[in-house]
């Protein structure tokens, strides 16, 4: 019944943005901020939006200032905005996807296009929102990378890697009980996995110790909505997950 709903619920209109094909490039260490694109002087101190602060130290503002001044790799010069993350900053729910799309560029938040109707319509069916909720309810959103990709295309290796640390800032900062890896490219930042979502999908991994269930992405299930079931299940897996874990604060 409930799946029955979830289905239901999650149709949506026209396909999203082309999904991924790429692999990404040379794993980024958490700890170990990306170089910067064009070689530049020494800088004197530090200057939020640059990586002299060092992002695996930087709190939610500096991280948020780093993010918005950011130019460490090619896609700044194509944005309107970078799209930085959305949700509660304590989320035991963490959701982590591809790239902003035109929608996202132009508003500066993740997953506002069609996809991201999709995106609000699984998460409510599993009682779950991105507004503002206690943090077993709230979600925390974030992409791999924060800058829009030209004509959506794929993000490039170079690309991924560099904008890597925030993300992986991110989650160290919200400390989620559960991360949800949508789509190949979150995938492969988080599991260093070229596998297929299909082979992936359905198991519990685990991202430096914290359980992470791999779905298909919202893009994929609008050009695929008969994979929807399985995205399904892979909710309730993660719910369940959620459910069975000890109550920590
Ligand atoms: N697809 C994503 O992966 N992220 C967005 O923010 C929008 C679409
Ligand atoms: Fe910086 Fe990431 Fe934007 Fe590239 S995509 S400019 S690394 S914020």
């Amino acid at each position: 019944m409930l799946a029955e709903m979830g289905i239901r619920v999650w149709n949506t209109g026209e396909p999203g943005p082309a999904t991924v094909a790429e692999a990404v490039a040379e794993p980024t260490a958490a700890a170990t901020p990306a170089a910067p694109a064009v070689v530049q002087p020494p800088q004197p101190k530090a200057v939020p939006g640059s990586r002299a602060l060092g992002v695996d130290a930087m709190d939610w503002a500096a991280l948020r200032a780093a993010v918005s001044g950011c130019t460490a790799c090619k896609l700044c010069s194509g944005r309107t905005n970078t799209v930085f993350g959305v949700g509660h900053e304590r989320a035991h729910w963490m959701i982590v996807g591809e790239a902003p799309g035109e929608q996202e560029d132009r508003q500066g938040e993740p997953f506002v296009g069609k996809s991201g109707m999709l995106l609000d319509n699984m998460l409510r069916a599993v009682g779950l929102t991105r507004s503002d909720a206690p943090p077993a309810e709230q979600v925390y959103i974030a992409n791999t990378v924060k800058c829009r990709p030209p004509g959506n295309r794929n993000p490039e290796p170079a690309e991924l890697a560099q904008c890597e640390p925030f993300l992986i800032r991110q989650i160290a900062l919200v400390q989620p009980r559960l991360i949800l890896a949508m789509g190949r490219f979150a995938v492969q930042s988080l599991l260093r996995s070229d596998e297929p979502i299909g082979r992936l999908r359905g198991r519990v991994h685990q991202y430096q110790g914290v359980p992470l269930v791999v779905t298909y992405h919202p893009a994929y299930l609008l050009r695929n909505p008969e994979d929807k079931a399985k995205s399904w299940d892979d909710l309730c897996l993660a719910r369940e997950l959620l459910s069975k874990a000890p109550a920590t604060p």
